[in-house]
């Protein structure tokens, strides 16, 4: 297997990065996830436009071109015979002497690819899972995808030691903002599918964005609004969505059953037209 750093493939068992890094001290960096699927990528440009994005709201300079990273990619792909699975890219602002403050003299962002396998999952969504609330303690930038992660990370380990799969993280007003590494969906009693509307207070996924659009081909009727913890638990229907997981269903929220306890039509659905427009 390799990874790709800093212009090299390597093997990943020797890839490495300077302990200086901005990334390894400050988590001063960005990143994407790319879901692949029979050896094609999932919605690469959305995923890139973001990637833009992230940087721009940072001000760290592409490494290479947008151009030069897409032929990188696939090249590593080539190399770990990757047919389905991710493309995990990170970009850090560079090596440079710690201090909090952008270096003043000029740092080459560093570039790190690698890829995982994963078996190739079909339409079918599977049993579904258990999510657990916890509070977001997370900063007032989450559209901003950064490495900065220990928020998720100790909400993702507190869900996991309680059995749960993924958590769903609640503001200051008992609003589901979105899950540790998913968005947050539900289906209300009339109908209504609802995901919380985009803004500082959330990441905009990729895979949130492509729902939209089959949901609208669907005629389903979509709302972006904030939902609370306690109407999650009186939904119909549950799921989450990412370049990781798709579509899938949310069957226990804190330990009580959503809906009859089994993934619903809507998530099925979703998960089938959306397998249907990756492959
Ligand atoms: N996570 N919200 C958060 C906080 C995320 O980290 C992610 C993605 C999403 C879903 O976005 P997308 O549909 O673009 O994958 C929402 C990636 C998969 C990760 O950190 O591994």
């Amino acid at each position: 297997r390799y990874a790709y750093v800093n212009g090299r493939y390597v093997d990943h068992r020797d890839a490495s990065v300077h302990i200086e890094d901005r990334g390894y001290q400050l988590a001063d960096g960005v990143y994407e996830v790319v879901g692949v699927r029979d050896g094609r990528l999932i919605d690469e440009k959305p995923h890139l436009d973001r990637l833009d994005r992230s940087l721009r709201e940072l001000q760290i300079a592409w490494p290479v071109s947008r151009q030069a990273l897409s032929f990188v990619i696939r090249e590593l792909m080539r190399r770990n015979r990757l047919r389905d699975g991710l493309v995990y890219m990170q970009v850090t602002r560079g090596v440079a002497r710690r201090d909090h403050a952008f270096p003043t003299t000029p740092v080459k962002p560093a570039l790190v690819l690698t890829t995982k396998n994963t078996k190739h999952v079909g339409a079918d969504t599977g049993p579904g899972i258990s999510v657990k609330s916890q509070p977001d303690i997370r900063w007032e930038r989450c559209d901003i995808k950064t490495v900065g992660l220990l928020p998720n990370v100790l909400a993702k380990q507190a869900a996991r030691e309680s059995g749960a799969y993924e958590a769903w993280l609640v503001d200051a007003d008992g609003n589901v903002t979105e899950g540790a590494s998913t968005n947050a969906w539900i289906v209300t009693p009339d109908g209504e599918l609802v995901t919380r509307h985009t803004d500082n207070g959330i990441l905009a996924g990729i895979t949130r964005g492509t729902l939209k659009a089959i949901a609208n081909d669907l005629q389903l009727k979509l709302v972006e609004r904030p939902f609370t913890l306690a109407e999650a638990k009186r939904a119909k229907e549950a799921f989450i969505s990412s370049a990781t997981s798709f579509v899938t269903p949310v069957v226990k929220i804190d330990g009580e059953p959503v809906g009859d306890g089994k993934p619903g039509p809507t998530a099925r659905r979703l998960r089938e037209e959306y397998v249907r427009f990756a492959d």
